[in-house]
């Protein structure tokens, strides 16, 4: 029997545009269907508009392309959520219900929904933040976000569904921008220090909050979707892992490739949302049930990102 497709939603933001590729490595590119609701910066393989707003297209596209697992990474992310409420509860939260729902009578084999460190609260010990704590989310984001992972569950224990999670610390790489998180100080810090020599921060200099390489956040995200199913033993979003840092400290780091880089603070509503969100994370759930492992420390990933960026940048 041929092997069916995957869907992958929001392809053309931060983690679709890199995941995307990876999976058509994995797969083949004729086996991965990229969607959005913008057109794509780079062209290659397959790719389909699609508001996950709109079930009656999710539906088509999963009949024409005949898919059988789903990446769902359309979202409005937390700094963007907080300007219009109930427009990100619909994009995160009501088209996801709709979508696990659609997942279980069309018989899609896996489902990857990717959670976030923002379904934690400023009730939840910032330091070490185990696996099962209380959640009480401060952000319409981190609402939705808390609110999907129940629904996992939910489905997992009723219909069977394989759908699995992780929650995602703030994502640093070279090959994408972010789009509108607490956590993107940290990539656009590297575009600053090649491009101005200085960098005017919204969080102040010693907010500490979880962080981790696209390489690995891209492994961890293959790594789960591979692992057999009864290793997968909570589904609605293992917490992970790989480095933590201020942007103090970060900002030490960069000064080993430009010691004259500048850093100014100027904190903003994002500083208050960073303070609601752990400090650090204890992943060993995930670490015991799939073995992940991250490879990248913080001086790893600040050399690799200045390696890549200053080759992309001298070729534009
Ligand atoms: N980047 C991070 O640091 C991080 C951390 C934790 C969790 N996550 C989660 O990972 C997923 C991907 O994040 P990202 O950083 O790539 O985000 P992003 O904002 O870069 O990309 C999201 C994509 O979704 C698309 N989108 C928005 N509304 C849509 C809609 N109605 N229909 C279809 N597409 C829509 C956008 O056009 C965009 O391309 C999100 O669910 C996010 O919550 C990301």
């Amino acid at each position: 029997m041929a092997e069916k497709t995957i869907l992958i939603t929001g392809a053309n933001g931060q983690i679709g545009s890199v995941l995307a590729k990876r999976l058509a490595k994995i797969h083949g590119e004729d086996r991965i269907i990229k969607t959005d609701i913008s057109q794509p910066e780079e062209e290659w393989g397959i790719f389909e508009f699609l508001n996950v707003i709109d079930t009656d297209s999710l539906v088509e596209l999963i009949e024409t392309y005949d898919i059988g697992e789903i990446y769902h990474l359309a979202a409005i992310l937390s700094a963007n959520g907080e300007r219009n409420p109930r427009i990100t509860w619909n994009v995160n939260l009501a088209s996801y219900l709709n979508m696990l729902h659609i997942a279980v009578e069309h018989k899609i084999e896996k489902l990857f929904f990717p959670s976030t460190i923002a379904v934690f609260g400023p009730t939840t010990p910032r330091e070490n933040t185990a696996q099962d704590v209380p959640l009480l989310p401060s952000t319409v984001y981190g609402m939705s976000k808390a609110t999907g992972e129940m629904w996992n569950q939910y489905f997992y224990d009723q219909y069977g569904l394989d759908v699995r999670s992780i929650r995602y610390p703030g994502i640093i790489g070279y090959q994408s921008l972010p789009g509108g998180g607490t956590t993107d100080y940290a990539v656009e810090i590297f575009h600053a220090a090649i491009d101005h020599g200085v960098f005017d921060c919204y969080l102040n200099h010693d907010t500490r909050l979880p962080m981790i390489y696209m390489e690995d956040a891209i492994n961890a995200t293959i790594d789960i979707m591979q692992a057999p199913s009864e290793q997968v033993k909570l589904r609605y979003g293992y917490n992970i892992s790989a480095v933590n840092f201020t942007p103090e400290e970060i900002t030490a780091e960069i000064r080993r490739h430009y010691p004259g880089f500048k850093m100014n603070y100027t904190p903003d509503y994002r500083e208050q949302i960073a303070r609601s969100w752990p400090s650090s994370i204890d992943d060993s759930a995930a670490k015991n049930d799939w073995q992940w492992q991250p490879k990248y420390d913080l001086t790893q990933m600040v050399d690799d990102m200045f390696t890549n960026l200053t080759k992309s940048k001298s070729h534009v």
